[in-house]
């Protein structure tokens, strides 16, 4: 559990917007303060366990749909309860909060509870980024497919990083265009969700094609990883 992942874009996650995302099918309610502060909280509401997702974001606390209990961004402190609101709420009621941050265009959680886990390997210099992409195949799975080959160009059809802290794996000649690096959410123990961080910038017509090549590719990525994770289960051709 102690692992950074990552689990959107930070375009993705704008002020004032709740986001809904699964972690190792832990369900996250991820949302950005006004002060810029990145959540990532369980989400489920520690009073009868609404999901947070269906409240709203309000500056620096998000307020519950269901009865308007008010939680402070960062810790998580319940800071209002309507019903009583002469009372402070007690230091118990709190959301479970995870730890979160935001660099290179994308937004990190990891799940580990009770300790500081020191943060994730950054990647190279993100300027761009695919479209990212649902792979019903368990991490294991789309990893050794990547790393079989991928398949954009001839320069680029070799990983050559694997990072330990974070999953994240690299494509491509430094000095060709098509660098990219590819970060694996795994959403459940059988989902996974692709990241593709490219590094280096072209002009926007070169872009749009180079994105369309990279999305062909990790489409082709998710049929092999979905055809082994189906063969390996028993459930698909193994041809
Ligand atoms: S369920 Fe959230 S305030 Fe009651």
């Amino acid at each position: 559990m102690n692992r950074w992942f990552a689990v959107a874009r930070g375009t993705e996650v704008p002020r004032r917007h709740v986001g809904h995302y699964l972690l190792l099918g832990q369900e996250l309610a991820v949302w950005r303060s006004d002060s810029g502060a990145i959540n990532a909280w369980e989400n489920r509401c520690p009073h009868r366990g609404v999901r947070l997702t269906l409240g709203s974001c309000e500056g620096e606390e998000l307020r519950c749909r269901y009865h308007a209990w008010r939680f402070a961004s960062v810790s998580g402190q319940c800071t209002l309860i309507p019903a009583h609101p002469g009372q402070k709420p007690a230091s118990t009621v709190r959301v479970r909060v995870f730890a979160a941050v935001e660099h290179d265009g994308f937004i990190w959680v990891n799940l580990a509870q009770g300790e500081s886990p020191t943060a994730p390997t950054r990647v190279a210099h993100v300027l761009d980024s695919t479209r990212s992409i649902f792979v019903d195949a368990p991490l294991y799975a789309v990893r050794e497919t990547l790393l079989d080959g991928y398949p954009v160009d001839s320069t680029a059809s070799r990983l050559a990083v694997w990072s330990k802290d974070a999953y994240c794996l690299s494509a491509g000649n430094p000095d060709h265009a098509a660098l990219v690096t590819f970060l694996l959410q795994p959403v459940t123990d059988f989902q996974t969700v692709i990241h593709g961080a490219l590094h280096t910038t072209v002009e926007e017509t070169a872009r749009l094609a180079r994105l369309r090549r990279h999305n062909a590719a990790m489409g082709t990525v998710r049929d092999e990883a979905e055809r082994r994770a189906a063969a390996a289960t028993g459930g698909g051709a193994t041809a």
